[in-house]
């Protein structure tokens, strides 16, 4: 049998509100939605991907430690925490297995505070603005294997 690939996306404080919580930033899809979406890509790539959402930091960081064994790569939108969760950025420096920050709105046309991401600077890049398709872009790069400057 074919080798598939397994990407865990992680979706952090209020994406479960997705649908609800403020449809002009963030669409009229829930969250199901997005997990429906994204297994349609994700079969279209030959990968396997798990989904999880937390409102708690500490799991967060759980799901990440745990990733270390079971998974090849991580799509993480991890909401306003991406803005001053130190705990997360040191999680994600604690595991070799590779991030790609995402985010539905564009991070860097918002609020001032959001234009800063403290995870950024270990992650593989960071993927913002693009509603669901970030995140199929994440799994893009993970399905391709894309290596950059070759
Ligand atoms: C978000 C952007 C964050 O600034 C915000 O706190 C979120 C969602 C996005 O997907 O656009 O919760 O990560």
């Amino acid at each position: 049998m074919e080798y598939r690939k397994s990407i865990l996306v992680i979706n952090g404080p209020n994406l479960n509100r997705l649908g609800k919580r403020e449809p002009g930033i963030y669409g009229e899809k829930t969250l199901d939605d997005l997990q429906v979406e994204l297994e349609r890509a994700a079969s279209k790539l030959f990968l396997d991907v798990t989904f999880r959402q937390s409102n708690i930091e500490g799991e967060i960081i759980d799901y990440i430690h745990d990733s270390s064994d079971a998974f090849e790569g991580i799509v993480l939108n991890a909401g306003a925490y991406t803005h001053y969760s130190y705990a997360i950025r040191d999680a994600i420096a604690s595991v070799v297995v590779p991030v790609i920050e995402v985010h539905i709105s564009n991070v860097h046309a918002r609020e001032e505070f959001r234009r800063e991401s403290v995870i950024a600077p270990v992650t593989i890049g960071q993927i913002s603005g693009f509603g669901f398709d970030s995140y199929k872009l994440a799994l893009q790069f993970f399905g391709n294997d894309l290596k950059m400057g070759e």
